[in-house]
């Protein structure tokens, strides 16, 4: 987690950077600082807080300064105060870094540095150990500097590093933690992620890992491990900057939740032939490849993961391929019998999570072919796997995940039928009836959508509640996963997600007068079962709110409030049930004043273990 920017150029550092830091504040948001050269010294201005704090307390200023770095925080070591903010200085502080990711052996350094170099220390960082020790290192050449002090570090890391005696020189350097750079006239700049310099630039240099990257206003210098210069092609950005705006929605997630008729559409379409068909642009694995497929594997965290429980039924619905499905940091440390002749698939909107990268190079080192379903274009994800299958939610701001969740559905199914279909178990005629039904989930969204009124009015009554259970069987088990994380991790509410079945074999005993239980009977297959669960749970004084299709309005007798879904077949309800549980986590956020786009302790893009 953690974002930083960095900028070099002839305009005003601080402003652009400040600028940038905005569109990172989705990265952490715990605190924020700027370190600026001036007249032949760093300045360093850094506040506990968000961004804004930062603003109010250097407003008035005289600041400018054509170099400097910026950084919003997410904290892994020391909680968050105006010492443990960054940028950190050396002990002069002539350098000043900042850093995303995670320093392993940072204790062992720190205490090396005290013990042999009388180093005193100032912040609980991990960081701060860089600063050190790039000032120990330095010679007058800020780059070598920073190679010999990335020589000593073990774990993760994107560094930004100036000092005072290189005034026009910028140095910043990658290991499994994303980095940009951007390419400007007369300016160059670096940063996290793209977004923080949508609004200079559209060129764009990816870099990989071990790189270190040296930049002047007017050239941008790679290098590898052994200090070889490299070539990198530029990145062409095509996306528009605005995607990134609110236009007047009061928060990212509500936008991004009304989103998801056009990222379904757009997801579905750009694969779509004109007989129907699907092209998997970026897939190239073979008919024969997937003939001789003994197992898939998804994995991802969070709400990518519960896409994930979805792709297991559709693949093993449809195409008839064992899948398993597991939380990325419990797959890298579990030595998986993963094969050759498994499909691993990383699904993942940022593409940059840590857990998730680390579980597919796993899965790469035992010989699998590797297929990620990912939203950030020239993501490490993306750029690690051996196919790539992009979700087209376009960006997504909000930390709650609404859109990427739904396009990635839209992905797993597309991939489960073109399995299917190579493989030859699926006939012609069911697969147009699925691609048939899959067109019509956008409008059908959009009529959820516009019922949009009766889930906030709903919301009024249940928004005082502190324990929720969501209860699902198949697919709609899944669902209710996700439906509970998102309201846990907006509103603060106390949420549990179980298979209905299961209640009875112990959570049952939380059930009493007025809990709270959402309950998804959205299939007809399963729907009785579902009447049956509701019973049990109204046996014991819960207070029911019921999801089920239209028509299926026996519902009705069973539960207290009910949300209708319109009609579709089973197999795929989830892109439609999953949105009432977005808006009803939405609404009841907002009703208890909750910062919804930046819920407390989390970040959007999870970079450290
Ligand atoms: O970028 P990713 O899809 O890999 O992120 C995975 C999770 O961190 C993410 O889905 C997280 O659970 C969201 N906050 C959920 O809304």
């Amino acid at each position: 987690m953690c974002g930083i920017v960095g900028y070099i150029g002839s305009d005003n550092a601080s402003d652009i950077i400040i600028d940038g830091l905005k569109k990172l504040e989705y990265r952490g948001y715990d605190s924020a600082g700027i370190a600026l050269q001036k007249n032949g010294q760093i300045l360093v201005h850094k506040y506990k807080g968000r961004i804004a704090n930062l603003e109010a307390a250097i407003e008035g200023k005289d600041l400018y300064s054509h170099c400097g770095i910026g950084h919003t925080r997410w904290a892994t070591h020391g909680a968050p105060s105006d010492v443990n903010s960054h940028p950190h200085t050396n002990g002069d502080g002539s350098i000043a870094v900042v850093h995303n990711g995670i320093i392993e052996n940072y204790t062992e350094l720190k205490e090396w540095l005290i013990a042999e170099h009388g180093v005193e220390f100032r912040s609980e960082t991990d960081t701060e150990v860089i600063a050190h020790l790039v000032g120990l290192y330095y010679d007058g050449d800020l780059m070598d500097a920073v190679y010999k002090a990335a020589e000593k570090m073990r774990g993760a890391y994107a560094i930004g590093a100036i000092c005072n005696k290189e005034p026009d020189k910028m140095v910043a350097v990658r290991k499994d933690s994303p980095l940009v750079v951007g390419l400007g006239e007369g300016c160059n700049f670096i940063a996290s992620d793209i977004p923080a310099l949508l609004r200079y630039v559209r060129k764009i240099y990816l870099i990989e890992n071990n790189e270190t990257v040296v930049l002047t206003k007017d050239e941008v210098k790679i290098y590898n491990a052994d200090r070889k210069e490299v070539h990198r092609d530029v990145f062409h950005v095509t996306w528009d900057a605005d995607a990134a705006e609110k236009e007047g929605y009061d928060h990212f997630m509500i936008k991004e939740i009304h989103e998801q008729p056009k990222g379904l559409y757009e997801t579905l379409h750009r694969r779509l032939l004109e007989d129907d068909s699907i092209k998997l642009d970026g897939i190239t694995i073979t008919k024969e490849e997937i003939e001789n497929l003994d197992k898939v594997y998804i994995v991802a965290c969070g709400t990518a993961y519960h896409a994930g429980l979805i792709g297991k039924f559709a693949i093993e619905r449809f195409a008839r391929i064992p899948v398993e499905v597991e939380v990325a940091s419990e797959f890298r440390y579990r030595e998986p019998l993963i094969n050759e002749k498994s499909l691993f698939i990383a699904i993942s909107q940022s593409g940059e999570t840590s857990d998730t990268l680390a579980a597919l190079r796993e899965a790469k080192s035992k010989g699998a072919r590797v297929l990620s379903v990912v939203n950030v274009v020239g993501s490490s994800v993306a750029r690690e796997s051996d196919d790539v299958f992009y979700t087209w939610a376009g960006p997504e701001i909000a930390v709650a995940s609404t859109k990427a969740y739904t396009t990635q559905l839209m992905c797993m199914y597309l991939i489960a039928l073109h399995m299917a279909k190579e493989k030859g178990v699926m006939s012609q005629e069911e697969y147009l009836g699925y691609i048939r039904d899959l067109k019509e989930i956008p409008e059908k969204l959009k009529k959820i959508l516009r019922s949009e009124k009766a889930i906030h009015e709903m919301a009024k009554d249940l928004y005082k509640t502190e324990q929720v259970f969501f209860i699902g069987r198949g697919n709609d088990s899944a669902v209710s996963y996700e439906g509970s994380l998102k309201l846990k991790e907006i509103s603060y509410i106390n949420s549990f997600a179980i298979a209905a079945g299961e209640l009875k074999h112990g959570t049952i005993a939380l059930i009493e007068k007025d809990t709270l239980v959402i309950s998804l009977a959205a299939q007809d297959h399963l729907f009785e079962k579902m009447l049956s669960n509701i019973q049990e749970v109204k046996a014991r004084g819960a207070y029911v709110v019921g999801l089920a299709k239209e028509g299926n309005t026996e519902i009705e007798k069973q539960a207290d409030r009910v949300i209708y879904i319109p009609e579709c077949r089973d197999e795929l309800t989830p892109l439609l049930s999953v949105v009432p549980l977005q808006l009803l986590a939405y609404y009841i956020a907002k009703l208890r004043g909750c910062d919804i786009d930046k819920p407390k302790n989390l970040a959007k893009s999870v970079t450290v273990e």
